[in-house]
């Protein structure tokens, strides 16, 4: 395991995650932690960069004393460097205030001093190598005790190791894309000279996490968890039934805003494909009842956000009562919480010396009312490795549109019986995020059993040819959304005063920024017609152009 010490830089969570795409376990911690009551040694530590100049009143430090009595490798990373400099030397070490932002290339040294740690660092990545430089201050000369092993014509001081010990500092950026050979130079620290053990693999990952789960939960214990149909929920829960069976009850509460068919092929996957012991909790009426006359969206939110509480809560009281009758069955002590490492990271992150900690988001503040533990399997995993693990585990079924030994893309068709190692079907894995609010935020303005089916339809039209043009592998999330107003049309000979359909399409890799996805010409006009056609209440289709920001990716 490396130990990555967070001083706060926006890269920071990009270490851990370059670690483990070599394979490598790695946490990240913030740099203020108290690395000597650690439960594991850390074969390395990794010093991340920082917005801070070492010499700020308020400039975070690591406790070096703790630091030194590991005795294993460091690496620091920009303000990590800076940070090795000023421990190890007492003269002021910064070269003043000099931003520099953007490519370099640094020239590897060749003559290091007398540093006996010199060549391991840039092994095998040639004379020159292009780099990202994202920095404030510079060194302004070698620190006591180390050697320069690269420098560019900006800054001569781009790479130093201390001559006795492997303790390295790097100027630039290794775990940005925009260094190419970075991910093979943080190798070279974390295999070469620390000796981390490449196994960190996600097989290895969900035997270890199985096993966690079953030692947490013990003999009798047992979990309840809410599931969407959505990937993250489908993947914790089905660890959990690997490992503690039918003492896992999931629960998917039918809010009457999911789309077409959706409850029925949601309790289709998880029961009998993937043997979950799940209950659907039909409260549609309920949630339409409670929405009747609301136009505000965050009103709605609201309104849904409290009825699934309630009804989650009232379905777990009664399982809890029929779990208390038999005898084999504790009580229900632990809630499931689909948890990614990107959360976890959120709230480890080093904000600084006043920001406040934020605590991870979780379904509603359940945890909290219930007074469960929670139990997170996915905790460790950034959400492409829940996804891309499960989507590559199926490459072989799709042998037919794969490109020998290449990725993966977009027009690769959905095998519907596809199935990855954990038995997740593969049309689930794939299938564009929903939000919990469901269609409520899709049908704008008051939402009705009317506008809600006028949705479903629209929607299914949208996805049927989404899939059939090939396209649903480079949308990543595409929907039907109901505006609020009428517009005239004409129908047959009649003229009708319907609905207008707003259709949206983006792609993104993260869902925070999005562009809005481009349709070919003949597509947009087969769905436009489709669902003027073939929806009853439509009278028009628009397309949605707008990039996130300024629009969201919901229209709300
Ligand atoms: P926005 O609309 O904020 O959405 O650009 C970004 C992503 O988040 C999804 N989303 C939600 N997901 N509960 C969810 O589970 C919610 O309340 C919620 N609101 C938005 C949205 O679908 C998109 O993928």
């Amino acid at each position: 395991t490396l130990l990555v010490l967070d001083f706060g830089s926006q890269y920071s969570h990009l270490i851990t995650r370059r670690l483990r795409d070599l394979q490598i376990y790695s946490e990240l911690l913030p740099c203020t932690a108290n690395i000597s009551e650690l439960p594991w040694k850390p074969k390395g530590i990794i010093l991340s960069g920082g917005p801070y100049s070492v010499y700020e009143k308020d400039a975070p430090h690591v406790n070096w004393a703790q630091l030194s009595s590991l005795g294993v490798p460091i690496l620091g990373i920009c303000y990590g460097l800076q940070e090795i400099a000023w421990h190890f030397d007492n003269s002021n070490v910064l070269a003043g205030e000099k931003r520099e932002y953007g490519h370099a290339r640094v020239k590897i040294e060749k003559h290091k001093g007398e540093a006996v740690h010199a060549d391991k660092l840039f092994n095998g990545l040639g004379n020159e190598m292009d780099v990202y430089m994202s920095h404030g201050d510079k060194l302004s000369h070698i620190p006591q005790s180390f050697s320069v092993i690269a420098d560019t014509p900006n800054a001569p001081l781009a790479a130093i190791v201390h001559n006795t010990k492997p303790i390295y500092g790097i100027q630039f950026h290794p775990e940005v894309t925009h260094t190419p050979k970075g991910t093979e130079l943080l190798r070279n620290f974390a295999v070469d000279i620390c000796e981390a053990r490449q196994h960190w693999t996600m097989d290895e990952f969900v035997g270890k996490e199985i096993a966690r789960i079953r030692a947490l939960v013990g003999e009798k214990g047992q979990v309840i968890g809410a599931v969407s149909g959505g990937v993250d929920s489908t993947v914790a829960a089905k660890l959990m039934n690997e490992a503690i069976g039918p003492r896992f009850h999931a629960i998917l509460v039918d809010n009457g805003l999911l789309r077409q068919d959706e409850a029925k092929t949601v309790h289709k996957t998880l029961t009998e494909d993937l043997g979950i012991r799940l209950t659907v909790v039909d409260a549609s009426q309920r949630f339409l009842d409670e929405l009747r006359g609301v136009t505000e969206p965050e009103k709605k939110r609201r309104i849904i956000g409290r009825n699934f509480i309630e009804v989650f809560q009232e379905e777990a009281k009664k399982i809890e009562e029929a779990a208390a009758s038999s005898p084999q069955a504790g009580e229900i002590e632990w809630l499931l919480q689909g948890t990614l490492y990107p959360d976890v990271i959120e709230s480890i992150s080093f904000k600084g010396p006043s920001a406040t900690i934020k605590t991870h988001h979780n379904v509603g503040g359940l945890p909290g009312i219930m007074h469960l533990k929670l139990i997170e399997p996915l905790r460790e995993l950034f959400k492409e490795q829940v996804i891309l693990h499960f989507r590559l585990r199926c490459r072989l079924y799709f042998i037919c549109n794969v490109p020998s030994g290449g990725p993966i893309n977009a027009r690769h068709v959905i095998l519907p019986n596809a199935r990855t190692k954990l038995g997740i079907p593969e049309r689930l894995v794939w299938r564009h995020p929903f939000p919990g609010p469901g269609l409520a935020i899709r049908v704008l303005g008051e939402v009705t059993e009317s506008q809600l089916a006028i949705a479903r339809h629209a929607d299914v039209i949208f996805q049927e040819e989404i899939v059939a043009g090939g396209f649903y592998r480079e949308i990543s999330q595409s929907f039907a959304a109901v505006l609020p107003v009428k517009a005239v049309g004409v129908a047959g000979d009649k003229r009708i005063w319907a609905q207008v359909i707003s259709l949206r399409a983006v792609q993104t890799t993260d869902f925070m920024t999005a562009d809005f996805w481009y349709p070919p010409k003949e597509f947009i006009k087969k769905v436009s017609l489709r669902i003027t056609n073939e929806v009853n209440g439509v009278s028009r289709v628009v397309f949605d152009l707008t990039s996130k920001p300024p629009g969201t990716i919901e229209m709300e």
